[in-house]
């Protein structure tokens, strides 16, 4: 089975969670490859996809929304997996959950018009304080939000077996190695 990891990252953390994914499934179900989303040109030859992308301004980076309305008719054949890295768990603590559940329900609306996902799952990535201004900065921490990396390998790690487990237990459709 080839699976890829489709990654779009501005500082790094997106791309490290990409790779992270793909050697844990490449343990598995063998031949997984992980590339930016700017360097694929086709998703013939992939039986499935996992794309994920860095939370901008609430959305995907411009380049995975590009990659995904450019190989919708593609990925639609496939089963494609998605997730998203934003800031959630960085924010006070009554209001981590309630954004991250927000965010995981809106970014899987605005993906799902473009291509039908098998899932969608929102992490927390890494946010620096620099990522902020010195007046927001000063109030964000006052009001309780936090920096760092946020990033919860247990939690990437569950979710990676859950496609995994899925993925190994598909037969490979005849028609996803060809188109
Ligand atoms: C300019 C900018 C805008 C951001 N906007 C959001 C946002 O709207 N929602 C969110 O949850 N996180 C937001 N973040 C936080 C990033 O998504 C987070 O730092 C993530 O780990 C970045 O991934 P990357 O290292 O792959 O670029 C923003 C970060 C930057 C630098």
């Amino acid at each position: 089975m080839t699976v890829l990891v489709a990654y779009a990252s501005a500082l790094g953390s997106t791309k490290e969670m990409a790779q992270h994914v793909a050697s844990r499934m490449a343990g598995v179900l063998g031949d997984v490859e992980c590339r930016a989303v700017a360097e694929i040109e086709s998703v013939t030859g992939y039986e499935a996809v996992v794309i994920g992308s860095a939370i901008h301004n609430q959305a995907w980076l411009p380049e995975a929304s590009l990659f995904l309305r450019r190989h919708a008719p593609g990925l639609a054949k496939r089963a494609v997996w998605a997730f998203s890295v934003g800031m959630a768990d960085a924010l006070p603590k009554p209001f981590r959950k309630r954004a991250a559940a927000f965010q995981q329900e809106r970014i899987a609306r605005v993906l799902s018009k473009e291509v039908p996902l098998r899932a969608h799952r929102v992490f927390s990535g890494v946010y620096r304080p620099s990522q902020m201004s010195a007046p927001l900065r000063a109030l964000f921490h006052l009001s309780g939000g936090r920096f760092g990396d946020l990033r919860d390998w247990a939690a990437i790690d569950a979710w990676t077996d859950q496609m995994t487990a899925q993925l190994a237990h598909t037969e490979p459709s005849p028609g996803s190695t060809t188109t």
